[in-house]
Formats: structure tokens, sequence, C-alpha cells
């Protein structure tokens, strides 16, 4: 019988590629959708019938508990968060609701309907390292949390583990550091510089506005990251893993890249604006994946110097094909 999985955050980037990687490898997918007025369906629409949606939200504890029963999975992916840093500082109780008291949320449907059957991956992220104590990071390295977001992501890591000890769960965290795709949010700073660039070229646009040109990330592939889940919930054992490249760059040479792919000028079209700066930086961050190289075999394929271009390339096509439709 196929194995079932059910994914939080099915909408999103790394959900959309982790339906796209389980259903490969056979699994029968399931996942989480938020009700909204329009489609929130773009990422997975072309897997619109290979996997089963199920309507209900991290806020909903009823419904949560309801779903699980019905789909009855092995495996439970929570991906689903409000992942946006600066709109952590704009909705931090939201923020932490979702992000945080949505993994307990979920948690504790697990324990409600099958403790000892559903393994439980839980999405931390590099950002709870923050002001980094050391250089790189592994996990062992101390967190300091810099923004509402990675507080309530620090709360998630820790009920995770807290489940395992308290109650004999099957719950893995992997701290995946920064990974980018065609598919990243407009927001976010490697699709904000790609999308520019492509625009800038087609004459759609004229200039880039920026904050913190000096921010440093180590940025991957999330066709990589989705794997490495996958490995952490079929381990031998559940644990923590670091999931990163190990190599870092600023916005700078991220732009550089860009603009470089489409032979433009940065310096005649990209500004850094004071007032998007945010409150509170993480200046670089830099992962140590050894762990995971060892325990997991997993490493990433994706160089940072393939992904900008790729994603350059995939912003060009789609502006040339349906001009400024998302
Ligand atoms: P994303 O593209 O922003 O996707 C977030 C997903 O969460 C969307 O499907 C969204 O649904 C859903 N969601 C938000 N609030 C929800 C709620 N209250 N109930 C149910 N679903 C909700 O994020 P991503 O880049 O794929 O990241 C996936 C996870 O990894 C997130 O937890 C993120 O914090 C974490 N993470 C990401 C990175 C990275 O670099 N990408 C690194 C470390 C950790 P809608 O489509 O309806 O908005
Ligand atoms: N978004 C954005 N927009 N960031 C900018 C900009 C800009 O115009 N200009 C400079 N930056 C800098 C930010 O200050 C930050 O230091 C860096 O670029 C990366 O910003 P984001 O792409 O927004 O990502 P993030 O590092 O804050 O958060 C992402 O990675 C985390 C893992 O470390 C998100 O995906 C989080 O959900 C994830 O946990």
């Amino acid at each position: 019988m196929a194995r079932t999985a059910f994914i939080t955050g099915i909408t999103g980037q790394d959900g959309s590629y982790l339906a796209e990687f389980l259903l490969e490898q056979g699994y029968a997918v399931h996942g989480l959708v938020r009700r909204a007025s329009g489609s929130n369906l773009q990422r997975i629409a072309h897997l619109a019938d290979r996997v089963t949606l199920h309507q209900g939200d991290l806020l909903d504890q009823m419904a949560l508990v309801r779903i699980l029963k019905e789909v009855r999975p092995g495996e439970v992916y929570n991906l689903a968060a409000q992942s946006f840093v600066p709109a952590s500082w704009t909705q931090p109780v939201l923020t932490s609701e979702i992000d945080a008291l949505g993994a307990t949320r979920l948690l504790e449907a697990v324990r409600e309907v099958d403790p000892e059957g559903i393994r439980f991956y839980q999405a931390s992220s590099s950002e709870m390292f923050g002001r980094v104590q050391e250089e790189p990071q592994n996990e062992q390295t101390p967190f300091w949390p810099r923004s509402p977001y990675g507080v309530a992501k620090l709360y998630a890591h820790w009920i995770t583990i807290n489940y395992r000890e308290s109650y004999g769960m099957w719950t893995a965290s992997g701290i995946l550091f920064n990974h980018e795709s065609p598919r990243r949010g407009l927001e976010f700073v490697t699709r904000k510089v790609t999308d520019g660039a492509a625009r800038i070229k087609l004459g759609l646009a004229d200039k880039l506005a920026l904050g913190n040109l000096d921010a440093q990330r180590d940025w991957g592939f999330a066709g990589d990251y989705v794997r490495a889940m996958w490995l952490m919930l079929t381990a031998d054992k559940p644990d923590e893993y670091v999931i990163a490249t190990g190599r870092m760059h600023s916005v700078r040479d991220l732009v550089r890249l860009a603009f470089d792919h489409v032979g433009l000028n940065p310096d005649e079209h990209v500004k850094s604006e004071p007032g998007m700066i945010r409150p509170a930086e993480v200046s670089h961050l830099c992962g140590d994946y050894s762990k995971a190289q060892r325990e997991l075999g997993w490493e990433p394929t994706v160089t940072f110097e393939q992904l900008i271009p790729m994603m350059v390339d995939a912003d060009l096509d789609r502006l040339k094909r349906h001009g400024d439709a998302p």
C-alpha cells in the first residue's frame, strides 16, 4: 500500500516541491489549504489531480484533529508558517499564533490521533541563530533569534523536541538555511532581485529599491532541501539537522550575478533605501551541514551561481509570456 504523507503549507514554495518529490516516491499526498477568497493554489496547479487537499488552518485545533483522523498519514510535514521576517514585526501576535502555537496544535493533533504511528517534521530555520554565536552554525550552536519570526520558530523547534522527550513521539526538525527557486515568493530578496533584473531588462521597470546590501546568506535550492526533509523522516531515528550549502554571499553579490546575467549594470538601477532596513538585522548566516551529509547522505546539488541565473531566466520567461501576472 502507498505510504501517506500530510503536508501543511503545501501551497507554499517548499510544499509544492515536497509534494512533487513525495509523489515521485510513490506516496499518497494530502495537504492542508486555507480558505481564501481567491485561489492560493498556483504553485500546485500542475498537481491538482494527484494530491488531496483538505481545508483547514494551523489556527484551528479541531480541524487538524479531524483531518488527521480522516487521512491517517504515516508522515506529517509541518511547513505552514507566516514566513516573511519583516511581517513578523508588523504582525507579531499572528506570527506567533501560526509559527509557534501552530506547531503545538499540530503536535497535539498527532498525539490525539496516532502518536505511535505518525512521524512529524518541523520546518525550523537558520533565522533562529540570528546574532550568530559561532561560524559556521551547526546543530550545537546557541540560538539568538533577532525577529518575532525567529523567536516563534525557536519555540516550535523546542516544542518539537519536547514532544519527543515527553511522549516518545517520532519528531524531527530541520534547521534549514535560506533556500530559493523560481517559486519563491516575490517579496524575498532573491526573487525580488531576479524579478527586478528581468523587468528592467524587458523595459517594464527602471529602478529596484532594496534594503541592506551587505547582509550575507547561505542560499541553496529548494528542490534539494525538500529531499533533506524526507531523508530526516525516513531515517532510523528522529533528530535535528542543519541543511545548508556552507557558502555565503552578500545581497550585493546576488544583485551583481542577476544583473550580469542579463547584461545590465546594477549601479544604474539598484539603490539601498534606509527605510527598508529591518529593526534588528541578521547580518550573516552560514551553515555547516556535515551531520546531514554523514548521517543522511544529503548534500546540495545546485550552486548559488546556478540558482540565480535559473531564477532570472524563469522570471524573464514568465514576464514575456504573462506580463505582470505573478
Ligand atoms: P511560503 O512559501 O511562505 O509558504 C508558507 C505556507 O504556509 C503557504 O502554503 C501558506 O498558505 C501556509 N500558511 C500560512 N499560514 C497558515 C495557516 N495559518 N494555516 C495553514 N497554512 C498556512 O514558505 P516556504 O518558503 O515554502 O517555507 C516553508 C517553511 O519552511 C515555513 O515554515 C518557513 O518558515 C520555513 N523555512 C523556510 C526557509 C526558506 O528559506 N524558504 C528557510 C527555513 C525555514 P497560503 O498559500 O494560503 O498563504
Ligand atoms: N526581503 C528583502 N527585501 N530582503 C532584503 C532586501 C529587500 O528589499 N534588501 C536587503 N535584504 C536583506 C534582508 O535584510 C536580509 O538580511 C536578507 O536580505 C534576506 O532577506 P529575505 O530574503 O527576506 O530572507 P530572510 O533571511 O529574512 O528569511 C528567509 O530565510 C529564513 C531562513 O534563514 C525566509 O525564508 C524565512 O522564512 C526563513 O526562515
